[in-house]
């Protein structure tokens, strides 16, 4: 069993990386594989609305950084994809990636179906609930499976480190890992 982890915050090593590794760390005890992935590092073009991929041609944008990723989504069982909260939206960096990969799959086997989705949102103060909710949309209407935590899956902080000290964040990510990792085992 493989889980991907995406941070789409563009600074590196900030609050959103640090929510989805932590995420990931929580998998990993259970035995699960993981890879994770900054858009900081490997940022992707937005999706032109060509409508090609839905010639079963794929995504046609020449961009090295998407057709990397690209295959680690389609190779893994769980995705976790996280954004920073901005002017109350996920970051225009997450959502390129959702909208090709998103497009991408619908039209070339839906081959997000019955994957889990899980998505982490961080804020300094508010919007991480229409955040959180946002990249759900994505992962509801791909036919993913979408686990719940103890509550929903967002952190507050502003400062680079402040998120990994909101307590009942941290504890919420480590139950919604062992909630990831219990579904993985029933596949
Ligand atoms: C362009 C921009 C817009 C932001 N908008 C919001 C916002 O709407 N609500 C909020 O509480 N914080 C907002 N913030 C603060 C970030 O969400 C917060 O600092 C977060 O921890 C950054 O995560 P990162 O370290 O992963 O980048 C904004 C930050 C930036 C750079």
């Amino acid at each position: 069993m493989k889980a991907l982890g995406v941070s789409g915050s563009p600074r590196r090593a900030g609050n959103t990386d640090i929510a989805v590794q932590r995420v990931l760390a929580g998998l990993a005890r259970s035995g699960v594989e993981t890879e994770f992935v900054s858009l900081a590092e490997f940022p992707v073009k937005p999706c032109a609305a060509c409508y090609e991929c839905a010639k079963g041609r794929g995504c046609v944008i020449p961009d090295p950084n998407f057709d990397l990723l690209l295959p680690k989504f389609a190779r893994s069982d769980a995705i976790i994809l996280g954004s920073p909260v901005w002017f109350g939206s996920a970051t225009p960096q997450l959502m390129a990636l959702i909208g090709r990969v998103g497009s991408v799959a619908r039209r070339g086997g839906n081959f997000l179906r019955r994957k889990i989705g899980a998505s982490v949102a961080v804020a300094r103060r508010a919007g991480q609930n229409f955040t959180f909710a946002q990249i759900n949309m994505f992962f509801l209407a791909s036919e993913m499976i979408v686990p719940g935590s103890s509550y929903w899956n967002v952190l507050t902080g502003k400062e680079k480190g402040e998120a990994g000290r909101d307590a009942e964040g941290i504890q919420t990510l480590d139950t919604l890992a062992e909630n990831i990792a219990w579904l993985l085992k029933k596949f």
